[in-house]
């Protein structure tokens, strides 16, 4: 444990909620969300993934911040706590950690492009550019490396200039000022879509339920993005959980995030797909909804200068919230394990993911070439393996723990103290078969799928 005790805690509970919303709410539910929805179908995909996060998100983001608060430490000092240093629990929290690292390195080379979004926007490069050339720029972007690289280095610096201030003078502030001004952008952005041409178009897009559209594979999408976007299996809530007060009712702190994190992920698909259908585009565009489909809409629309500064604005500030709560999660590590100081911990794993990311912002050009497994370039294998891979391992690991061998029920149900007396029942129901369940079948498809079965038994010959 560090010597510097007492630990660091938010300083108010409003402090907590808009920190762990920051972490929630990033590219994943601005960038990733609408284009998921738009290749699965719309309406019903919705529905699903709205279940996914009731039965899935929040009670593993319940068990993770219960984590947290309750042993004060970051997420592998938290197992060890509980469990001792030799038990294989403490796996769950390695795993956590390590994806943090990899998930941070590239996250901040996507955050770099929307930076460099934001400054095209300034620049007014769309307006009256022919849609061609606008979807042209992000193929530009990609191929150039040293762009990507400065940009990312810009990122990175922001975040650690973040972190490097400390729980309440850093993070907190900083999620304070951001996070209003984030939902201020999106409410924004929001009334646009809806009075655009497009609106119903968009809203029936979102909400209008059509079973037909959905197959197996959409569920399991809506399940894996259920966790991704609300920051889960990757050490960030059982660190800012470990921030928390004892005193804080922990299933409304959380109930409060998920929903912040939900409310922003189905403002930004009728903000998006508003605008996509009001000048006649196709909102099944994929990853490129965002980079190329969105500054073409704007470019076609009155204010779209300003609208496209407000979008990208509102992209680089998510991505900053989230990656910050990433550096925090590997900062706590070793301020808690390894005694580290703040300064220099988080110099340290800044300096690290700027390093690690260098090879994922050259993927699309230097090192195109350059195949690290399954004829996947470095950005889509570091992706492969943190988010298809470890996210849904460390937090299967944590929800069998915390379901079935974390001791102490009376513990768990005094930290869920607060909630109707149905509430602990269904929690543990949740968490014990209907959450483990649905992390593994999403884990199993996602091995069976990427290959991973068939590379094993190659290797054993
Ligand atoms: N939850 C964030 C999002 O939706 C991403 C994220 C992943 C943040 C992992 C922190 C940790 O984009």
């Amino acid at each position: 444990m560090s010597k510097q005790a007492p630990r660091a805690q938010w300083a108010s509970r409003l402090g907590f909620v808009l920190a762990a919303a920051g972490s929630a709410i990033g590219l994943g539910n601005i960038w990733k969300f609408p284009y998921i929805t738009g290749q699965n179908g719309g309406g019903a995909f919705v529905l699903v993934y709205l279940v996914s996060i009731a039965i899935v998100g929040l009670p593993i983001m319940m068990a993770e911040l219960m984590i947290g608060r309750q042993t004060r430490r970051d997420a592998v000092g938290a197992f060890i706590k509980l469990e001792g240093k030799r038990s294989p629990w403490c796996a769950a929290g390695w795993i956590s950690v390590a994806a943090a690292f990899i998930i941070c390195s590239y996250y901040s080379v996507v955050a770099g492009w929307t930076l460099e979004y934001l400054y095209r926007s300034l620049l007014d490069s769309f307006s009256g550019q022919p849609a061609a050339a606008i979807e042209g720029m992000f193929g530009g972007l990609t191929a150039n490396g040293p762009r990507q690289l400065f940009w990312h280095f810009v990122f990175m610096i922001l975040c650690l200039g973040i972190v490097i201030g400390g729980v309440q003078k850093g993070i907190e502030r900083w999620n304070k000022i951001l996070m209003p001004i984030l939902f201020a952008l999106m409410v924004l952005l929001f009334l646009n879509g809806l009075f655009s041409a497009g609106a119903w178009q968009g809203l029936a897009f979102m909400f209008r339920p059509d079973f037909g559209k959905l197959t197996p594979g959409s569920v399991l999408e809506a399940l894996g993005h259920a966790f991704f976007t609300l920051s889960l299996g990757m050490a960030a809530m059982i660190t800012y959980g470990s921030y928390l007060n004892r005193k804080e009712n922990l299933l409304s702190a959380s109930f409060r995030v998920v929903l912040l994190d939900t409310t922003i992920s189905l403002m930004a698909g009728v903000a998006i797909f508003s605008v996509v259908f009001s000048v006649n585009m196709q909102p099944a565009a994929g990853p490129g909804l965002v980079f190329k489909t969105i500054p073409v809409v704007f470019s076609q629309l009155p204010g779209g200068q300003f609208l496209a500064i407000v979008f990208f604005l509102l992209l680089a500030f998510a991505a900053l919230t989230s990656n910050i709560s990433l550096l925090e999660a590997q900062v706590a590590y070793l301020i808690d394990e390894r005694g580290w100081g703040r300064k220099r911990a988080s110099a340290f794993l800044a300096g690290l993911a700027f390093v690690v990311g260098i090879p994922t912002a050259l993927s699309y050009n230097l090192l195109s070439e350059w195949k690290v497994v399954a004829g996947l370039v470095f950005f889509d294998a570091a992706d492969l393996l943190a988010s298809n891979y470890l996210l849904p391992l460390s937090g299967l690991v944590t929800a069998i723990y915390v379901g079935w061998f974390w001791s102490g029920a009376e513990e768990k149900q005094q930290l869920l103290a607060g909630g109707a007396g149905w509430v602990y029942p269904a929690w543990h129901f949740l968490i014990r078969y209907i959450s483990p369940l649905a992390v593994a079948v999403v884990l199993y498809f996602k091995v069976r799928d990427t290959g991973l079965f068939a590379w094993i038994a190659a290797l054993l010959g």
